[in-house]
């Protein structure tokens, strides 16, 4: 009767999720951890994330010691357990002095224990990394292919050495600095348990890729010197579908999570966002005529401390580059459709909410005479509470379209974000219509 009632539970289970390892393997006085079992919660994007069936062998690396590069052992590692394995990474520290394209991978994952550090070779780096062509993005590392574990069980480290690069940008502000790691063409895959440091330029770059849950992730930045941690973005997606980041806390530079062109069907929710620009949507509509979109996205429970902005979203105007006009950007076309914030605990940020239209183009009157091509339409901002920045006292939230024709059902409830002078808050609204904007006390400028 009882096993009876179980069974269809567990199969169930079993379908939704990772499936957890009974016992660890010992090597070397390590033992192999069990892959955590990861749920959306509580919300999701309502597509499907693939199953991925239990592993059956490990493959562990040795770490060379002395500084002794070891990327070439784990790409052997990762081609011997390919397709049902386990790379068990258990030494303390491993170097990785190569280029290590991992876009191969399918049913496999990685156990991370200890810190996998990239050599600090600017030259080599520039040389070598993996180059794509929207923003100069390149990474030292690429994972890829299908149904993709990767677990540090709270110790595994990521460590990009991004103190070379700040201290190199402060020289020569051109070097080509990698992100740090790369995610391109992953269908099915998890990321926890793990933390980052000091990425060379942005933390993760995620592109063509679908079906993949961060939960546990730990951003960290940190300078010894007076050349500040540069860029430093948490995430940033790209031709991207389907992808959850949850209970994470971040303390960088820049944005915490940004969503570049074609990125949908994301959640992003209880995480902390420390000395960021925001959760920002955007930039887009930078490039003359193409066409970006940005859709389904719910940004839920975030906690947002000594921010620029907490939740944001950047469109060009419609100025066609080749125009003299200061040099700048926009003409891009696209959509900016059914975006949700809900729930932004802030502390301290210069800008509750950011929406603009008029990216690159801070005259107003410029912009509003080439209103962008790319609609935003379908935007909630809601239950937002805390204290914003002196920055811009008594005014704590920026909303400016280039014309109402593109900026359609924008939405705002329950905003109770008040400015440190203690008067009463006050909300800039441009090009925009008033009726859906609920609980805010709206200006011109
Ligand atoms: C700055 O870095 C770029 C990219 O590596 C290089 O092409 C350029 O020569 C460097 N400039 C100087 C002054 O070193
Ligand atoms: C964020 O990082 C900065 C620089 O390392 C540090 O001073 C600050 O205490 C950190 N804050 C949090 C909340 O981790
Ligand atoms: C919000 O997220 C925090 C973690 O940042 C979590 O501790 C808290 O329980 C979450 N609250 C809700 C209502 O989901
Ligand atoms: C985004 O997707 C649309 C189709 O929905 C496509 O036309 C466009 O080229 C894509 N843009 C980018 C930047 O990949
Ligand atoms: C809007 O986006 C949310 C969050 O991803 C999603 O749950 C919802 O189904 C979307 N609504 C429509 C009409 O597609
Ligand atoms: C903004 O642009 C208009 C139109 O070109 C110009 O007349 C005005 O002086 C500009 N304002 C500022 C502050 O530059």
């Amino acid at each position: 009767m009882f096993s009876k009632l179980l069974l269809p539970v567990i199969t169930v289970l079993a379908t939704l999720s990772s499936i957890t390892e009974a016992t660890g393997r010992t090597h070397n006085g390590h033992t192999t951890a069990p892959r955590p079992t990861i749920k959306p919660y509580p919300y999701t994007t309502g597509k499907q994330f693939p199953a991925s069936p239990r592993r059956t062998r490990h493959c562990f690396v040795d770490a060379l010691g002395n500084g002794k590069d070891d990327s070439d052992n784990i790409l052997a590692a990762a081609r011997k357990c390919n397709d049902g394995g386990t790379i068990a990474l258990m030494d303390d520290l491993y170097i990785i002095g190569k280029a290590l394209d991992l876009t191969f991978l399918k049913h496999v994952d990685f156990d991370i224990q200890g810190t996998l550090k990239f050599v600090p070779d600017v030259a080599y780096w520039e040389a070598n990394s993996f180059k794509f062509t929207f923003q100069g993005a390149n990474t030292m590392i690429l994972f890829g292919g299908e149904d993709i574990n990767i677990f540090g069980s709270g110790k595994g480290t990521i460590d990009g050495s991004g103190q070379t690069w700040w201290d190199g940008y402060a020289k020569n502000s051109s070097i080509y600095r990698p992100m740090m790691v790369g995610v391109s063409g992953m269908k099915g895959g998890t990321w926890s348990g793990l933390r980052m440091i000091n990425p060379p330029n942005w933390f993760n770059w995620i592109t063509d890729s679908n079906d993949i849950i961060y939960d546990n992730i730990r951003l960290d930045v940190f300078s010894v010197n007076s050349n500040s941690p540069k860029n430093t973005d948490g995430w940033d997606t790209y031709r991207t579908d389907n992808v959850i980041v949850q209970n994470s806390i971040v303390n960088n530079t820049d944005d915490c999570f940004s969503w570049k062109p074609n990125s949908t069907n994301i959640v992003v929710q209880n995480n902390q966002c420390t000395g960021s620009h925001g959760m920002s949507i955007g930039s887009l509509g930078q490039y003359d005529g193409v066409y970006d979109l940005v859709e389904n996205v719910l940004i839920y429970n975030t906690t947002m401390k000594n921010v620029g902005s907490a939740a944001r979203i950047k469109v060009y105007p419609d100025i066609n580059p080749n125009v003299p006009n200061n040099g700048m950007s926009g003409g891009g076309l696209g959509m900016v459709n059914n975006i949700t914030y809900d729930g932004m605990h802030i502390n301290s940020a210069d800008w509750a909410i950011e929406v603009t239209q008029c990216y690159g183009q801070s005259n107003r009157t410029i912009c509003t005479e080439y209103p962008s091509k790319l609609a935003i339409q379908d935007i909630w901002f809601k239950n937002f509470d805390g204290v914003a920045s002196k920055k811009y006292d008594p005014k704590v939230a920026t909303l400016v379209c280039s014309s109402p024709n593109v900026c359609q059902c924008i939405h705002t409830d329950n905003i109770n974000v008040k400015p440190p002078s203690g008067k009463p808050a006050q909300h800039v609204c441009a090009n925009l219509y008033r009726g859906f904007l609920k609980t805010l006390n709206c200006v011109d400028s």
